[in-house]
């Protein structure tokens, strides 16, 4: 898109074009990959579909999004499209690396209204007789194609410069500590609100937002709108977190595509569950599953967490943060018409069904 287009555009209109390229540049890679690998043997071409299959399902593409509105709201020079399309398409690969990881980690069968990749590829195993455990096959499988996933994610950030690499390196490293905690903490049920908080920032919220508005920034050469965008993105990073808990908590599976009450029965120490154990004893036997209502029942402790209010309590946190974000974007040094955009953006994200 020339610069004379983009003054006639609105930046959703903007970033929404830079998208489909970035859609593209995604099945462009797959294709070429599939062939080739394909070539060699059709098995040798599995792990790459397991990649493209998760990449055809969908989801929001918010990553992208948030990395193309930190290189267009800063005035990115059209001559660096390609490089931040390349970024923001590696972004959706490092999530498609963290997904395909993450259903290992939390057991999860459904990603996106689909059966998830360790799953399917389980199935394929059992159905077929192959010697072996099939949920270890199964699992290995999807371990290797989030492994493949994130080395093509890499291939797309080689023309970064040194700050805007650091950037990538930072928020690569802060998924895999976070979804260490994540787990760890799950495992020791560690009933810590700060600490439940850090996790949701530092898995999720970091690589969500924050980091791709900055590294886009970064690549507009635009340093100087990194305080804005930490702010704007630290707070929206973990609203939209909080709202994932949320969802999986109360929600609606067959709208968000992921089974509903997983965090409870994987005893996951969300914000959610910590300030309800704080609350009330209950939360614990039932995770524990020394109530009689089974080890981590969902509705159960759906209905404990909403009783003690403190699903109210999260749903507030979520309304500050979101106008801490509002506050952070209306006193950053971007036009008009984005500091509109990524204001609604906020509210988008922040007030999600999925
Ligand atoms: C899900 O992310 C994983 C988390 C970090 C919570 P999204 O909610 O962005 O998932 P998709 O990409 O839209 O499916
Ligand atoms: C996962 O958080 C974050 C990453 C994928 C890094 P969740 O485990 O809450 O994500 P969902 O709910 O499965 O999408
Ligand atoms: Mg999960
Ligand atoms: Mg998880
Ligand atoms: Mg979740």
């Amino acid at each position: 898109m020339s610069a004379v287009q983009r003054e006639i555009v609105t930046p959703a209109e903007a970033r929404d074009a830079l998208l489909s390229q970035v859609d593209d540049r995604l099945r462009g890679l797959l294709a070429a990959e599939t062939s080739r690998w394909s070539a060699v043997d059709p098995r040798a071409a599995v792990p790459v579909e397991a990649v493209a299959a998760l990449i055809a399902s969908g989801g929001k593409r918010l990553r992208p999004a948030f990395c193309l509105s930190g290189f267009l709201s800063a005035g990115g020079d059209p001559a660096w499209e390609p490089v931040a399309v390349d970024a923001a398409a590696a972004l959706e690969f490092l999530h498609a690396f963290a997904l395909l990881h993450d259903d290992v980690l939390d057991d999860s069968p459904l990603r996106r209204g689909e059966t998830t990749a360790h799953e399917r590829h389980a199935s394929v195993h059992r159905a077929a007789g192959w010697a072996g455990e099939p949920r270890r096959f199964g699992e290995g499988v999807a371990a290797l194609a989030g492994d493949l996933a994130h080395i093509y994610a890499d291939r797309l950030v080689s023309a970064l410069a040194p700050a805007a690499r650091e950037i990538w390196h930072e928020l690569r490293t802060e998924v895999i500590i976070g979804q260490y905690l994540d787990i760890r903490v799950a495992a020791e049920r560690i009933a810590d609100p700060e600490l439940s908080r850090w996790i949701a920032i530092c898995k999720s919220g970091r690589y969500t937002v924050h980091r791709p508005l900055v590294l886009g920034a970064s690549i507009a050469g635009r340093q100087d709108l990194t305080p804005a965008f930490t702010r704007y993105g630290a707070a929206l990073g973990e609203a939209f977190q909080l709202r994932d808990d949320l969802i999986d908590a109360f929600g609606d599976s067959a709208v968000s595509g992921k089974p509903t009450g997983l965090d409870f029965s994987q005893q996951k120490m969300t914000l959610l569950v910590t300030l309800a154990m704080r609350r009330d004893d209950r939360v614990s036997r039932v995770l524990a599953g020394q109530s009689g209502d089974g080890a981590g029942d969902g509705a159960t402790l759906a209905q404990i967490v909403t009783d003690l209010n403190v699903r109210g309590e999260v749903e507030r946190r979520i309304d500050h943060l979101v106008e801490q974000a509002q506050a952070a974007i209306a006193a950053a040094p971007l036009d008009l018409e984005w500091r509109d955009e990524l204001a609604r953006v906020a509210v988008e994200t922040a007030y999600r069904q999925k």
